[in-house]
C-alpha cells in the first residue's frame, strides 16, 4: 500500500537529459554551464583536501558565510549556503507555503520552481513571458491574491534570458507583502543585475544564487540564499547542518581567491561570444529572445535539422518549447572559439536546408 502523500505519488520526476554528456567528446552548450574546466588553484585545493585524510570528518564551514557575504556585498548573517540553489528554492518554497496556497511562477521558467511547488501541493498560476513584451509584470500583479504565498522569478529567466528591472521587482515586493518573492539570481555574474542591497528594506525578498554557472562547479553543488537576518535564521532551522559537502567549500574558497579566471571568462562570453551569435542570428533571420544571460533561445525554422547537425559535430544544445509549443534551441554561450564553430555548423545546416 502506498504510504506517501497521494500527490507525491502522482508527480513525475524532474529528469534533465543528462545521459551521454561527455566534455571529452562534446562541446556542452545545453545546460548553461561554463564551458572551460576549473582553474588549477581549484583543482590543487581539492586534491590537497582529498589527500589530507580529512574525508572521514563531517563538514565544517568555518568563515565561508563571511567570504561569500563579502563577495556579494551583504552581511554574513544575511547569507546561507545550500546544496546548489535547487536546495535553496526547495527550502524557501517549503518554508513559505502550505498545501492549497498559491504560487505565481511566470513561465516558461526553470523547472525546479514547479517541481517544488508541486511537492507542496500548491495552486500554480503562470503568467507567460513573451518575446515581444518580456516579463509579464501586469499578469503577475493581477494574479496576486491573499492566497499568494510565493512568487518565483528568475532574473534573468531561464530559458528566455529575459530580465526585469529593479523597479518592476519593487512593484511586486510592494504589491505582495504577505508572500515570499523569490528572485533567482543564478546568472548574476553574467547579467550584473541584483537586488541584494534591498534585503533589509523588504522582509519578503529572498534571493538565490549559485556557484554552478559562472564559477563552473555544478558538480560540487553549492548555492546560496540571501535575505534579511530573520529569514536566514528561519531557513537555517530547515536546512541540515551538513547539507553542503566539504569539497564544495574547499573548491569555492580557492575559486573566490582567484577570481580573475572566472571574470575573464565572463568578459569573453558577454562581450565577444554573445554579440557574435546575436549578429549571426539576426543576419540569418532567426528569431531569438533578447537575453541578459550566457545563453540565447533561438527559433530557427529548421530547428530539428540544425540540432542534428550540431549533434553530429559534437555540439549539444537544448531544444525547449515556448508557451505556444514552438520549439526553440537554447544555446549556451561558450568561448569565442566555441561560438565560431557553433555558428559555422549552424550556417552550414541552414545552407543545406535551403538548398
Ligand atoms: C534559473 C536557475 N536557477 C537555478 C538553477 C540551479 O542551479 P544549481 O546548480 O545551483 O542548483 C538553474 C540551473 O539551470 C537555473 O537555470
Amino acid at each position: 500500500m502506498a504510504t506517501f502523500k497521494k500527490h507525491i505519488h502522482a508527480m513525475t520526476a524532474y529528469k534533465p537529459p543528462l545521459d551521454g554528456r561527455d566534455p571529452q567528446r562534446h562541446t556542452l552548450l545545453d545546460f548553461n554551464e561554463r564551458t572551460i574546466p576549473v582553474s588549477q588553484p581549484v583543482i590543487d585545493a581539492l586534491v590537497e583536501y582529498v589527500q589530507s585524510g580529512r574525508l572521514q570528518m563531517y563538514p565544517a564551514y568555518g568563515d565561508i558565510d563571511q567570504l561569500i557575504a563579502d563577495y556579494c556585498g551583504v552581511k554574513a548573517e544575511q547569507v546561507m549556503i545550500t546544496n546548489g540553489s535547487d536546495q535553496g528554492i526547495d527550502l524557501i518554497i517549503r518554508s513559505s507555503c502550505e498545501a492549497g496556497d498559491q504560487a505565481i511562477i511566470p513561465s516558461p521558467s526553470f523547472a525546479m520552481y514547479h517541481q517544488c511547488a508541486k511537492i507542496e501541493n500548491l495552486d500554480i498560476i503562470e503568467p507567460t513571458y513573451t518575446r515581444e513584451e518580456g516579463f509579464p509584470l501586469q499578469g503577475v500583479l493581477e494574479a496576486i491574491s491573499p492566497k499568494t504565498r510565493v512568487i518565483c522569478i528568475a532574473n534573468p529567466n531561464n530559458p528566455s534570458g529575459t530580465s526585469l528591472s529593479r523597479e518592476a521587482i519593487a512593484q511586486i515586493l510592494t504589491a505582495a507583502p504577505h508572500a515570499t518573492v523569490l528572485i533567482d539570481e543564478c546568472y548574476f555574474e553574467y547579467s550584473g543585475l541584483t537586488v541584494c542591497d534591498w534585503v533589509d528594506q523588504y522582509p519578503n525578498l529572498v534571493i538565490t544564487r549559485t556557484f554552478s554557472k559562472t564559477w563552473g562547479v555544478p558538480a560540487l553543488r553549492i548555492g546560496l540564499v540571501i535575505s534579511c537576518k530573520a529569514n536566514i535564521q528561519a531557513l537555517l532551522n530547515v536546512r541540515g547542518p551538513y547539507d553542503i559537502n566539504q569539497l564544495a567549500i574547499v573548491g569555492i574558497r580557492a575559486a573566490l581567491a582567484n577570481p580573475e579566471y572566472t571574470q575573464q571568462y565572463v568578459r569573453e562570453v558577454m562581450t565577444q561570444s554573445k554579440p557574435m551569435l546575436e549578429a549571426f542570428l539576426a543576419s540569418a533571420d532567426i528569431p531569438f529572445w533578447p537575453s541578459d544571460a550566457n545563453y540565447i533561445w533561438c527559433f530557427p525554422k529548421a530547428h530539428e535539422r540544425i540540432n542534428q547537425a550540431l549533434i553530429a559535430a559534437g555540439i549539444l544544445v537544448r531544444p525547449k518549447a515556448d508557451a505556444n509549443g514552438d520549439i526553440g534551441l537554447r544555446v549556451t554561450l561558450g568561448t569565442l572559439e566555441q561560438t565560431q564553430v557553433l555558428i559555422s555548423v549552424m550556417q552550414q545546416a541552414l545552407t543545406e536546408s535551403e538548398g
